[in-house]
């Protein structure tokens, strides 16, 4: 059985050459056709293609340096993490696949400018800005398919985050899932608007790798979902290519909404909902009603992302309030 270092180790040279630091930022990314379930858990190859849009300035900026205090060090949004909690773990384990057995104490130093473990995709930027700050440490000059396939072996959302756009993640065939990564789509859309309805900010209390395989393991239902995500998956290509935003908005919120059917129908019930997200939900069926095209897509957590066209902005903005719009082909 392959192991992600197997697959790292395929890349890097006999000697690694490092320098002072190295940053990188990659942005979060919204899925309008979800990833949900794993075929390979080892290295995180997925049940089903996936179909995102990046999230602009929104994302991790992510710094690496050596450490002078002779250990390793991870810095979240400026606060030194404990090595033995989860999240400091998994960044210095996913460091050691380039490392390897070279004594080389590090400091990684990221930054989110989302909610951490919300629902807000932080584990797509967070993988993709440490991959790609580790390929400018190590000087290792990769090419946007292996940074994208290293970044997925992190988290699988971050195979899209190497990209800006749309991005089709498509989930390969291959035992060792050099064919499992992100592909950009050169459609642009300057007038989509992706609207963060934040309900509510803090830590989910099941992380979307426990969610998924739950899911997995207890849901009847989920054996639907990898044919109704194939068929989205069409219906999203040919919404971008014609650019129709209301099939591309009912098609993200239908497939939202059967991944989400098949969380409630695992065991114990899976519900990342709050009552507000149900309300925001009426809101924005109760808006469809009344003739303004507004979507909405959701992940593992209770926030909604609004899709709706720069039209109908202000309008928005009057009926969520706080709403964060990020606008992800606007020219700066
Ligand atoms: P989310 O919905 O935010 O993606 P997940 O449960 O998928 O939530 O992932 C959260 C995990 O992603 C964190 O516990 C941490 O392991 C990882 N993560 C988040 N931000 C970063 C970052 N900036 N650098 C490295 N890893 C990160
Ligand atoms: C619902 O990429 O966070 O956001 O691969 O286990 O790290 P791991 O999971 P992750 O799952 C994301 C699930 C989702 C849908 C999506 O982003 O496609
Ligand atoms: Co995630």
């Amino acid at each position: 059985m392959l192991t992600k270092a197997d697959i790292v180790g395929r890349y890097l040279p006999n000697h690694l050459v490092f320098g002072e630091q190295a940053e990188a930022f990659a942005p979060s990314n919204i899925a309008l056709c979800k990833y949900w379930g794993k075929r390979d858990k080892v290295l995180n190859l997925p049940v089903n293609s996936s179909l995102s849009v990046s999230l602009a300035h929104l994302g991790s900026h992510t710094q690496i340096r050596p450490s002078s205090s002779g250990k390793d060090e991870v810095f979240l949004n400026g606060k030194s993490l404990p090595l033995e909690q989860a999240f400091a773990k998994k960044v210095v384990s996913f460091v050691d696949l380039f490392r390897r057995d070279q004594v080389l104490p590090l400091v990684v130093d990221t930054r989110n400018n989302i909610p951490t473990a919300a629902g807000l995709a932080s584990s797509a930027s967070g993988f993709a800005a440490l991959t790609l700050a580790l390929n400018r440490f190590f000087s290792l000059d990769l090419e946007d398919t292996v940074l994208s396939v290293f970044a997925r072996m992190g988290s699988g959302s971050a195979s899209r985050s190497i990209y800006s756009g749309f991005v089709e993640w498509q989930m390969g065939q291959q035992a060792d899932g050099m064919d499992s990564h992100g592909i950009p789509i050169p459609v642009f859309w300057p007038d989509l608007c992706i609207g963060l309805v934040k309900v509510s900010t803090g830590q989910k209390a099941v992380d979307s790798r426990s969610g998924m395989q739950r899911t997995i393991d207890t849901a009847h239902l989920y054996g639907s979902w990898p044919a109704q995500a194939a068929g989205d998956l069409e219906k999203l290509h040919a919404a971008l290519q014609s650019q129709d935003f209301e099939a591309l908005g009912a098609t993200a919120e239908h497939n939202a909404m059967s991944m989400h059917a098949t969380m409630i129908a695992s065991w114990p019930p899976l519900v990342y909902w709050k009552p507000e997200s149900l309300m925001a939900m009426q809101k924005v069926w109760q808006l469809r009603e009344a003739g303004i095209p507004v979507y909405f897509t959701m992940d593992a957590g209770p926030n909604l992302k609004l899709l709706f066209q720069q039209k109908h902005q202000a309008l928005l903005e009057a009926e969520f309030s706080g709403l964060e719009v990020v606008t992800p082909f606007a020219v700066d």
